[in-house]
């Protein structure tokens, strides 16, 4: 289906996008899904917008039922346990509030979880300094598929459960703008530690295709897919530029 050096993005729901993946031929799921905090910040009548200062208010991706979320996360979870390879890994960063769910839903299908980790922000923007705590960190929770050990490319070197980086610059936008992108440099992190070179990375929930470039550079293959097709053009462009 996808050959060396290569990358495919499709368009659409990533439970039935899935369908088309071989058994067994993934190596990583590196992923940002919706954490859904949308219902959960508009019943605390926080202005969800105001806060991030971004467009995420306006997206719709956030604001499911919590019974819906789960159930795109069983969907999600289920078709990763058949398309990871035994002993691939996957990465899912995550809301702290919504971790045990995660890791909950996970075991279900066979995942083993190994740890959650913090992803802080050196300059998140500091709206509101004076009232609260500024909100600067990030879970992500790492799993392994039938086994309890897979790659692992530290080089003999500690690496620590703690990652920081700057926010996104406007360079890393200059295909256009996603309100949750996250930072290259995070996603090469996960890929060269968890993968070898042409090995398959799959992102579900790529939007602007973030993992996919972070793939690419390391010489990794890639498959991306996402709902929006504002997001999924923005990937195109990002993907179709990489020399
Ligand atoms: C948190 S964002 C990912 C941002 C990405 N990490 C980046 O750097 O650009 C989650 C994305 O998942 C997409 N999405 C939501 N539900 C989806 C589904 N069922 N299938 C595929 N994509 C979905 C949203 O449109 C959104 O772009």
């Amino acid at each position: 289906m996808i050959k060396e050096k290569e990358y495919v993005l499709g368009l659409g729901d990533c439970v039935s996008e899935m369908h088309d993946i071989r058994d067994r031929s993934v190596d990583l799921i590196l992923t940002d899904p919706p954490y859904n905090l949308g219902l959960f910040m508009k019943n605390r009548e926080t202005n969800l917008g105001a806060l991030r200062k971004n467009h995420f208010s306006a997206s719709n991706w956030d604001f499911a039922a919590a019974d819906k979320w789960e159930e795109l996360m069983n969907k999600f979870f289920q078709e990763s346990a058949r398309v990871l390879k035994k002993r691939g890994a996957m990465i899912m960063f995550m809301s702290i509030i919504r971790v045990e769910t995660i890791i909950h839903i996970a075991e279900k299908y066979g995942f083993y979880y190994k740890t959650t980790g913090i992803w802080h922000k050196k300059n998140p923007m500091p709206r509101n300094m004076n009232l609260h705590f500024i909100n600067s960190t990030e879970a992500w929770i790492y799993f392994i598929n039938q086994g309890k050990t897979g790659t692992f490319n530290n080089e003999g070197k500690i690496v620590h459960d703690y990652i920081e980086s700057a926010v996104i610059s406007a360079k890393e936008q200059k295909e256009g703008k996603h309100p949750t992108q996250k930072p290259e440099e995070i996603l090469s992190h996960f890929i060269k530690l968890l993968t070898n070179e042409n090995d398959l990375v799959l992102d579900p929930f790529m939007g602007s295709g973030s993992t996919g470039l972070a793939a690419l550079k390391a010489k990794r293959r890639f498959y991306g897919i996402e709902l929006e097709e504002q997001y999924y053009d923005i990937a195109t462009r990002k993907l179709g530029g990489f020399k």
